[in-house]
C-alpha cells in the first residue's frame, strides 16, 4: 500500500459513480445556461459537483475543496481536493463524447493524486506522486518524438476568445510547425493524452486548476513535463500551461514565446 492509495481508491469510486451520472444524462434532455456569451454550465455540471462532494467530504471531512460550479471551502487543512465535475461541458451539450470527471488532491501545496475519467469510452487514468500513472490498471509513458514536426499537439481556448482572441496566432505559428493540432475540448483528458503518448503536447493560455489539477500529476508520473510558458514548474493557480513528452519542451516555449 502506497501512501496515497487510499485516497486514490476514495476518488476513483468517485470519479466512475460521477461519471456514471453524466452518462446517463448524456443522453437525456438537459437544461444549458450561458455563464457567459459561449461559456455553458448544465444539470449535469452541478449534479455532478454535488455527488463529489458529498463522497469525498463524507470520507474526508476534514479536507479542503475547490471545484468548478462555485464550491470553495477552504479552512487552510493540509489536504485539497480540486475538482472539476463535468470538464468539457460544451462537448457534452453537443453531444460529443468527450469529456470527464477531473479529480485532484493537493497535500500542503503540492499535487499528490489524480484520477480523469471519460464516461463514454471507459478511459480512466490516474496516478499518484512517486507511484506512476496508468490507463484502466495499466502504466503509461509519455511519447518519444523529439521532433516538432513529428509531433501531435493539442490545445484549448478561453471562453473570451471572441473579444481577445487568445492563443489565435500562437495556434497559427504551432499549426504550422507541428504534425497536426487538435482542439478536442477537456484540458484534462488532453494532459492524460500526453501523458499515454496519444499526443506530444498540449498548451493553453487561461487554464483554471480544476481543469490541471488530476492531469499534472498523471503527466509527471508517466515521465512528461509540465510548466508555465515561461518554463517554471506547473502551478494550477496561474493559467498558462504546457505539457509534453519533455523533449519538445523548450521547441514549443519557444514558439509560444516567438508571438
Ligand atoms: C474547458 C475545457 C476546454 C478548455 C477550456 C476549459 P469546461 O473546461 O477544459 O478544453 O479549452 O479552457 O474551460 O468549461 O468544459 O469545464
Ligand atoms: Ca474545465
Ligand atoms: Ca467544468
Amino acid at each position: 500500500m502506497s501512501e496515497y492509495s487510499g485516497f486514490l481508491t476514495t476518488a476513483r469510486a468517485a470519479a466512475l459513480e460521477a461519471g456514471a451520472l453524466l452518462r446517463e444524462k448524456y443522453f437525456q434532455t438537459t437544461e444549458v445556461r450561458f455563464k457567459g456569451e459561449i461559456n455553458l454550465v448544465t444539470e449535469a455540471d452541478t449534479a455532478a459537483q454535488a455527488l463529489l462532494f458529498d463522497r469525498l467530504s463524507t470520507a474526508f471531512p476534514d479536507h479542503d475543496f475547490l471545484a468548478e460550479e462555485g464550491l470553495k471551502e477552504i479552512r487552510g487543512g493540509e489536504y485539497r481536493w480540486v475538482f472539476d465535475p463535468l470538464d468539457g461541458t460544451t462537448n457534452f451539450a453537443h453531444r460529443f463524447p468527450f469529456f470527464a470527471v477531473s479529480i485532484g488532491l493537493e497535500r500542503a501545496g503540492s499535487l499528490v493524486c489524480g484520477v480523469v475519467n471519460n464516461p463514454m469510452t471507459g478511459d480512466v487514468f490516474w496516478a499518484e506522486a512517486g507511484g506512476g500513472a496508468f490507463h484502466n490498471g495499466n502504466p503509461i509513458r509519455v511519447s518519444e518524438t523529439a521532433d516538432l514536426g513529428r509531433s501531435l499537439l493539442a490545445t484549448g481556448f478561453s471562453y473570451d476568445v471572441w473579444t481577445t482572441r487568445c492563443n489565435i496566432a500562437e495556434h497559427e505559428r504551432l499549426i504550422l510547425r507541428a504534425q497536426g493540432i487538435r482542439r478536442c475540448g477537456s484540458a484534462a483528458l488532453d494532459l492524460c493524452f500526453v501523458a499515454c503518448g496519444r499526443l506530444d503536447g498540449f498548451w493553453e493560455f487561461k487554464l483554471s486548476p480544476w481543469d490541471t489539477a488530476a492531469g499534472a500529476v498523471i503527466v509527471r508520473e508517466a515521465g512528461g513535463l509540465i510548466t508555465d510558458f515561461e518554463g517554471r514548474p506547473i502551478d494550477i493557480y496561474r493559467p498558462q500551461v504546457c505539457a509534453s513528452n519533455g523533449r519538445i519542451h523548450e521547441t514549443m516555449l519557444g514558439v509560444l514565446k516567438s508571438v
